[in-house]
């Protein structure tokens, strides 16, 4: 037998360059983000011309509406400005999803500036007044340090760990915040006490449009595909739907990607409007079912009640709901309470969705539960786990 890699050697592909489409890929430029980027260049622009320290500013917006893309795209511009200016600014990026807690973040911030700190085992005191220290130092043209620091997913930490790290943060001299969030309602995590000393300016990122995602798609097609290999059709297609998901670029991307893959698995040279919507399907049901698979076994079985009623067409009651869990769970069974919290993780994934209706006054009210995803499809992964 020969190598088993032999097959898949120099085989064409209508990919170029497949990087594009990835979500991590950095584009040059950033079509209908110009006014965002701007402010955010506006307000750095402070450590560019007076060497102060820029006002903290917060992003919000909706999954997949370039405010990652638009904060390292800016941080990469800042840094090429300052190559030719006498200043000391540095940029770092945090993801609040990698580092979770106030100590994490900032003992990774000493990492970055050089200090040599341990990732734990430290007082809170200890690592704050190591990392403080960092900015009493001055280079060789006598500036002291200044800090920008690019809070990304910041919701994650600040309901993990609380507000301890804004506190901090905005009491440092020479570090100015960037927050990054798609919760609007992130600050209900902030106490009065730290939300006055961030007075930050804050900058929405509103969900593309159709046409707007096109222009996205458009410039990461050119770079990623052979010329001529999308039928006309399949970039507005892509972008519509994706508009549908709120306005959602990284989804658009995936579609496209998705649909290209599909057109390399039957050996074609073009990318047709029917891949799309099967590329649709594919990416529905990869989501589904990776959230399916991650679920503690009560909340599957919790699913499988909700789907067996659902098949049945009884309208779903909470109360209906924990009498057909403890059937399914055949007495190994969490309490009534618990179920609720279940409940709520699994609308919060978009599986399920709630809706309270009045019964009128002697009834009261109660809450309907509805699946939100393909019963067929669901039942495949509860099963398949
Ligand atoms: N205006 C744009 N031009 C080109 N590509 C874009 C644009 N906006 C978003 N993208 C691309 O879409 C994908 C998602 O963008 P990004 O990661 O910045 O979204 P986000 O708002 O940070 O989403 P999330 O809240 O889920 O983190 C990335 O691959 C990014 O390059
Ligand atoms: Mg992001």
């Amino acid at each position: 037998m020969g190598n088993i890699f032999e097959d898949f050697e120099g085989k064409k592909s209508i990919f170029k360059d497949k990087q594009p489409l990835d979500h991590r890929f950095l584009p040059e430029k950033l079509p209908h983000r110009d006014e965002q980027i701007q402010l955010i260049a506006k307000y750095w622009s402070e450590v560019l011309n007076n060497n102060t320290t820029p006002s903290d500013i917060t992003i919000y917006g909706k999954t997949g509406t370039g405010k990652t893309a638009a904060a390292k795209f800016t941080r990469g511009q800042l840094l090429e400005a300052t190559d030719s200016k006498n200043v000391f600014v540095k940029v770092e990026y945090i993801r609040c999803t990698d580092y979770t807690t106030e100590y994490q973040v900032i003992a990774q911030l000493c990492q970055k500036l050089g200090r040599n700190v341990p990732h734990r085992g430290w007082t809170r005191g200890e690592i704050i007044n190591a990392f403080r220290d960092i900015f009493r130092s001055k280079n060789a043209y006598g500036h002291n340090l200044i800090l920008i620091v690019i809070l990304d997913e910041i919701d994650v930490l600040l309901e993990k760990d609380g507000d301890g790290i804004l506190y901090t943060l905005t009491r440092t001299d020479n570090v100015s915040i960037l927050s990054i969030s798609n919760n609007i309602d992130f600050k209900k995590f902030i106490k009065p006490r730290v939300m006055s000393s961030l007075r930050d300016k804050e900058i929405v990122f509103p969900p593309y449009g159709a046409d707007q995602l096109a222009d996205i798609l458009h410039e990461r097609a050119e770079m990623s595909f052979e010329e001529n290999s999308l039928d006309d059709d399949v970039i507005p297609l892509c972008s519509a739907m994706a508009a549908k998901e709120e306005g959602d670029a990284r989804y658009a991307l995936d579609l496209l990607r998705t649909a290209g893959e599909i057109a390399d698995d039957k050996g074609v040279d073009t990318v047709k409007e029917e891949y799309v919507r099967m590329a649709k399907d594919k990416i529905e049901h990869n989501k589904v079912t990776d959230i399916i698979h991650t679920l503690p076994t009560q909340q599957q079985r919790v699913l499988e009640a909700i789907l067996k009623l659902t098949q049945d067409g009884e309208e779903i009651t909470s109360g209906r709901l924990y009498e057909t869990y403890k059937e399914v769970s055949k007495g190994d069974s969490v309490t009534y309470r618990r179920i609720f919290d279940f409940v709520n993780e699994l609308e919060l994934l978009g599986i399920i969705s709630t809706n309270t209706i009045s019964r009128g006054r002697a009834k009261g009210r109660t809450n309907i539960i509805t699946l939100q995803c393909d019963t067929d499809l669901l039942e495949t992964s509860l099963y398949s786990v």
